[in-house]
């Protein structure tokens, strides 16, 4: 009888799927059809660990040693499939238990305490390595049978977490390699006359800096990031993508003109201005892991051309004071600098702007209306104890290499959390709306928020072809060729605070630090009211009311289209098109959700 039952119950037992619910069998059947290309997940720095999950794990003393000298190297990350620049890709934010990082504050990263446990996080349990359409297919069949999470990982750079998801198949997309320059390319299912003009096509794994590269041999100029390791392809022009040349030749989504796409019906389709014109505008803003897969994209590009430089420093022990005066004069120049075509990065403590405008570009003069166009801010550095160049350089990728690759290299391996905000043109424009900004410089510095750390981009299409200071502030989807906030055309700087969790942070802390920077986001918002808007791809993602906010009038069409190709809602991340309020409750999304309501409740409490 004893036996039996024993029986019974084994032979019950083995026929209990896996924790999650799929059997080992449909697990290997799936493996068979991605031609064994399907791995189990583990976090980047298990090898420095002897517990995984609470197990005996044995530590690989090589590969330990590589990742804690490199812990915050991007371009490692960016080349696997566990590689997260931001840890909140890898962390669990509501459990500090639940993660597997190294403290990164010094290198090489200590390694783990005796006895401490490397666990999952929001890592996925199992990762396919893209290589052929067929694979992806067998992800979304699998996804449909059994109702598993799928996530889509590239290079790793999300801030949002939407690149991981615990307990989810990831779809890992880094190896759609591929960079094919077109002269004159014709959009598929276009006529002859709508020729876009020189173009590269670029796989979506194919990182900026090799695109640059690719574009310089080719004597062209990529409008890309910042940084070499980002996705071009991929999350950076599906959510926007801004670029130092924006202000003159527009964002990534203005300048794409084709994507090939495996709809969540299986389908590969290509989306351009000839056909699927409704997915076309959704891929150009509406962001990432939300419509399809993305295998490849094609980005209009420019001629080689002459960039002008202006790198200009204070000291870096400057006072906080002197960090606002700054920043004053920097707004003060902005209508400016922007009507001139300056686009770059504004720092509390520097600014490095770059401008392709062929009068101040100008290799022949030695940059004299560059040099003179910075006046006011060489002087104002050098009488603080700073440092000014301001020079032409004969190319991009001679900008690229000088002043961006030295700063990009190794800002990965941290809990990086970004509050940002559109700022219209209109703040620029009198007195009262400097003051508006200043204001709101010192009552973030009270939160705890450092003016020398201030940080922002300028990438908006400030005087780029169509965009707009003359388009009305509301289009719909007909009357505006991308999906981006229209804030975007309107909007001269992108303000960003950020702060970081500390590794090791307790929930207290997290807590804390998640409700500080949401108090920033709300108070950035505040100060732009309706005209301003947010750059979903660097924004918080304890954002509360991100539809508006990230998507302005955008979001009901983006819905619509969302539904559209993805009826049954087989691609779901936080705070994607689509997202529903229920889902940060819900079980799937507990490692932020459990975070995000308490940090809803501590902002209620403050203001009731
Ligand atoms: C150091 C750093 C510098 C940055 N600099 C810039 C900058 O200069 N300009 C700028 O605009 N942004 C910048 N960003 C933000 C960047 O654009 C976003 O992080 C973007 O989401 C990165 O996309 P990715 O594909 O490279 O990264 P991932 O984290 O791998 O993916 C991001 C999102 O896109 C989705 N996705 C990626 N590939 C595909 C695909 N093939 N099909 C469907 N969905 C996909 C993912 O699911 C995820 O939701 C920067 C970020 C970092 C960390
Ligand atoms: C899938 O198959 C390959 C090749 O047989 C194997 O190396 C890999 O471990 C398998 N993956 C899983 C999750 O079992
Ligand atoms: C990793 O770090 C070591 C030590 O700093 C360095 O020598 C090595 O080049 C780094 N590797 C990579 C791939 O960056
Ligand atoms: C996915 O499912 C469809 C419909 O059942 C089937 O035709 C197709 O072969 C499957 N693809 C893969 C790669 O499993
Ligand atoms: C560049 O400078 C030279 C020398 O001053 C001048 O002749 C030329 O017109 C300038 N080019 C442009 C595009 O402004
Ligand atoms: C959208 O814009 C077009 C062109 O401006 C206009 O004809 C149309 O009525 C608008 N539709 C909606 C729903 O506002
Ligand atoms: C986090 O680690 C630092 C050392 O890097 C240590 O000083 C600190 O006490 C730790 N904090 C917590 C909450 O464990
Ligand atoms: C973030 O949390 C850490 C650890 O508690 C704290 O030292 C830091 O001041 C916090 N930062 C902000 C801006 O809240």
């Amino acid at each position: 009888m004893k036996s039996y039952v024993l029986f019974l119950l084994c032979s019950l037992l083995a026929r209990i799927p896996s924790s999650q619910g799929q059997s080992d069998e449909a697990w290997a059947a799936l493996n068979a059809s991605v031609s064994g290309r399907l791995y189990a997940a583990v976090p980047f720095a298990l090898p420095c660990y002897s517990l995984y999950n609470g197990k005996r794990a044995v530590v690989n003393e090589a590969a330990c040693t590589l990742i804690r000298n490199n812990y915050t190297t991007n371009s490692i990350r960016a080349e696997v499939s566990n590689g997260y620049m931001s840890l909140q890709g890898e962390m669990c934010l509501g459990d500090p238990l639940d993660q597997c990082t190294l403290d990164s504050t010094v290198l090489p990263a200590p390694e783990p305490a005796p006895g401490a446990s490397c666990n999952q996080g929001s890592v996925p349990s199992y990762y396919i390595e893209v290589l052929e359409i067929s694979d992806i297919n067998a992800a979304l069949n699998f996804t449909k049978d059994y109702r598993l999470p799928l996530v889509v990982k590239n290079s790793g750079h999300d801030y949002l977490t939407r690149n991981s998801q615990k307990g989810s198949l990831a779809l890992w997309v880094h190896k759609l390699q591929g960079l094919v320059f077109h002269g004159d390319f014709i959009p598929e299912g276009c006529k002859g006359d709508l020729a876009t003009g020189r173009a590269i096509t670029a796989g979506t794994g194919v990182s900026t800096g090799d695109i640059h590269n690719f574009a310089n041999v080719h004597e062209s100029t990529f409008v890309g990031g910042y940084s070499p390791t980002v996705a071009a392809s991929g999350g950076w022009v599906l959510g926007g993508g801004h670029s130092v040349l924006s202000p003159v030749y527009g964002l990534g989504a203005d300048r794409v003109i084709q994507f090939k796409i495996v709809t969540p019906d299986g389908q590969l389709r290509v989306a351009n201005q000839c056909q699927h014109e409704d997915l076309f505008w959704a891929l150009r803003g509406g962001g990432g892991g939300t419509f399809g897969i993305v295998l490849e994209a094609t980005h209009r590009v420019e001629p080689s051309m002459p960039v002008a430089v202006a790198s200009i420093k204070l000291p870096s022990n400057g006072a906080s004071e002197n960090s606002l005066k700054w920043i004053e004069l920097i707004a003060r120049q902005s209508l400016v600098w922007g009507k001139e075509g300056w686009g770059g990065h504004a720092g509390g403590l520097y600014l490095t702007y770059m401008n392709p405008v062929p009068t101040i570009a100008n290799l022949t003069d030695g940059g004299a209306g560059a040099k003179s166009s910075m006046s006011v801010a060489t002087e104002f550095a050098l009488a603080a104890g700073g440092s000014s160049v301001v020079e032409v350089l004969p190319n991009y990728l001679a900008v690229w290499n000088k002043y961006v690759l030295p700063g990009a290299l190794t800002t990965a391996g941290v809990a990086r959390v970004l509050a940002t905000r559109l700022i219209p043109r209109k703040l620029f424009e009198d007195e009262a709306g400097i003051a508006k900004l200043m204001n709101f410089m010192v009552t973030v510095q009270k939160l705890g928020f450092d003016p020398r750390n201030f940080y922002c981009p300028i990438g908006t299409p400030f005087v780029f072809e169509h965009a707009t200071n003359s388009q009305p502030q509301t289009q719909n989807m007909s009357s505006s060729p991308t999906s981006v906030n229209p804030a975007w055309y309107n909007a001269l700087w992108d303000i960003s605070t950020s702060l970081t969790i500390p590794w090791n942070a307790s929930y207290a802390e997290r807590l804390q630090n998640m409700t500080a920077i949401t108090r920033a986001t709300l108070l950035a918002e505040e100060l732009t009211n309706t005209d301003g808007g947010t750059y979903p791809n660097e924004a918080n993602p304890f954002t509360p009311n991100w539809r508006e906010s990230w998507w302005g009038d955008k979001y009901a069409a983006l819905l619509e289209i969302k539904r559209k190709y993805d009826p049954e809602g087989l691609l779901k991340c936080w705070k994607c098109i689509g997202f529903e309020d229920e889902d940060i409750s819900s079980d799937r999304f507990r490692c932020q959700g459990r975070l995000q309501l308490d940090v809803d409740s501590a902002l209620e409490k403050k203001s009731s």
